[in-house]
């Protein structure tokens, strides 16, 4: 772009800005008798139903203050785009079931235009759930996900905070043009066992993370099936276990994914960098193809670089018959740091389906200050540039 132009969209975007604030009608929550230092689930509720009900587009501000919410569940359409603007921290129970076991603590549906922003965190206060779930494991009642963003179309979430999710932090479930920008997530690393992963992605078009802090004890963005353009961009994640496509291929209603671009990130002391995983002796046969993950810096990451087709977590599955999933051209290029392993490339690809279309293009990882190596099956990546040769 020249000057010019850059000029030009900045006072565009600066004109947007100001028609779109001069526009939205404001429903403050404190006017719905939403107090600080109180339950404001009713409020929210009451404010909703209004801004949704709104023929010109409004805001509902929750301000800098602490409150407390319980599990709200809201759907459009709206009349027109709505916004939540949080500046406020807004507590969950600490109880788990005191959530009635909904799937999501706050779960936004079917609304196109919908914004989330401010400086606000959501704080699942998930600390005593992680600890009951420690104990109970299996026989533990459900526990809620932060945020749920379901079937939205043209949305966008800006600078706010989840904090301690009780379970994963946010999923998108069928979302198209979805776009997170400034977001952050905050959880212990030990909060593994309790899956804290960042952002899941389902069955959605068209989304964008950029410019995001993920700290968490799972993955730090997993991607289901069904994915089709996700772009993650400018994302710090760590600690965490990386940027994961997968698992795939548990149901065998699954759909492809592809066009994925993974683009000038940094993992920092992570279980995994970049990994597509999908289950052995599954039934799910969709395809995963073209891939990129480019400009990416890995700070003490235990597998940098893995492909695993025989994912199987505490090898609780059986290993008899190979993945069904086709895994076709997938670029890693220019991945640079430090592996916690020698092996810093793992492509270990279906027998079944072999990988096709895997290129290594400047890959200049160390374990120890020495070059990390790679280790590879069912697959004969290309080499560009400067890169480890596989070894079995
Ligand atoms: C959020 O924080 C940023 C940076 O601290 C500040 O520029 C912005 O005005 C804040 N927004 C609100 C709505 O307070
Ligand atoms: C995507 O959504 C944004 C709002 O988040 C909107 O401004 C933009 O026009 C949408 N893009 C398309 C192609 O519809
Ligand atoms: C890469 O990401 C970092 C933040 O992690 C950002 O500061 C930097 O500007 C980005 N570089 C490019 C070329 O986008
Ligand atoms: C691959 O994915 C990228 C990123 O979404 C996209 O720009 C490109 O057009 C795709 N290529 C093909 C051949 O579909
Ligand atoms: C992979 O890329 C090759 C070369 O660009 C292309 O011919 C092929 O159709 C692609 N495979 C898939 C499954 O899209
Ligand atoms: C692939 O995974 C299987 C099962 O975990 C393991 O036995 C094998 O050594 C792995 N191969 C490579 C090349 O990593």
């Amino acid at each position: 772009m020249d000057m010019s132009l850059i000029r030009s969209t900045a006072i565009v975007l600066f004109l947007l800005l100001l028609s779109g604030s001069a526009q939205s009608i404001v429903f403050d929550i404190r006017t719905f008798g939403g107090a600080p230092n109180s339950d404001i689930t009713q409020a929210f509720l009451n404010a909703w139903k209004q801004a949704c009900a709104s023929t010109s587009p409004s805001k509902i501000v929750i301000s800098k203050a602490t409150y407390k919410m319980n599990a709200v569940n809201v759907k459009g359409p709206c009349k027109a785009p709505i916004e939540i603007q949080v500046d406020g921290t807004i507590q969950a129970p600490t109880d788990p079931n005191a959530l009635n076991g909904a799937f999501q603590w706050v779960t936004i549906g079917y609304v196109d235009y919908f914004t989330l922003s401010g400086n606000g965190t959501f704080d699942g206060r998930g600390a005593s759930a992680w600890k009951l779930q420690k104990a109970c494991g299996a026989t533990c009642s459900k526990r809620s996900m932060n945020i749920g963003f379901n079937f939205l179309k043209h949305s966008t979430v800006r600078s706010v905070t989840s904090k301690d999710s009780k379970f994963f932090h946010v999923t998108l479930l069928g979302c198209t043009n979805f776009t997170f920008d400034g977001f952050k997530i905050i959880a212990p690393g030990d909060s593994i066992s309790i899956n804290t992963d960042g952002i899941h992605i389902a069955k959605s078009t068209d989304v964008k993370i950029l410019n995001s802090n993920i700290a968490t004890g799972d993955d730090c963005v997993s991607l289901g099936d069904g994915n089709k353009h996700i772009t993650i961009h400018n994302v710090k994640c760590g600690p965490g276990h990386g940027f994961s496509i997968g698992s795939l291929g548990t149901n065998p209603t699954e759909e492809p994914v592809e066009n994925i671009i993974v683009k000038n990130c940094t993992l920092t002391n992570t279980q995994n960098g970049v990994r597509i995983k999908t289950w052995p002796t599954a039934p799910g046969t969709s395809p995963v193809t073209n891939l990129t993950f480019e400009d990416i810096t890995m700070v003490n990451v235990y597998n940098p670089v893995i492909i695993d087709q025989q994912y199987c977590p505490s090898n609780l599955c059986s290993k008899q018959s190979p993945s069904k999933i086709k895994i076709s051209n997938v670029t890693f290029k220019n991945i640079k740091g430090t592996s916690e392993t020698k092996d810093g490339v793992i492509l270990n690809c279906s027998s079944g389906v072999p990988c096709e279309g895997v290129e290594l293009s400047d890959i200049s990882l160390t374990f120890n200050g020495a070059p990390a190596m790679a280790k590879c099956a069912n697959v004969k990546p290309i080499i560009i540039g400067k890169a480890p040769s596989c070894s079995a």
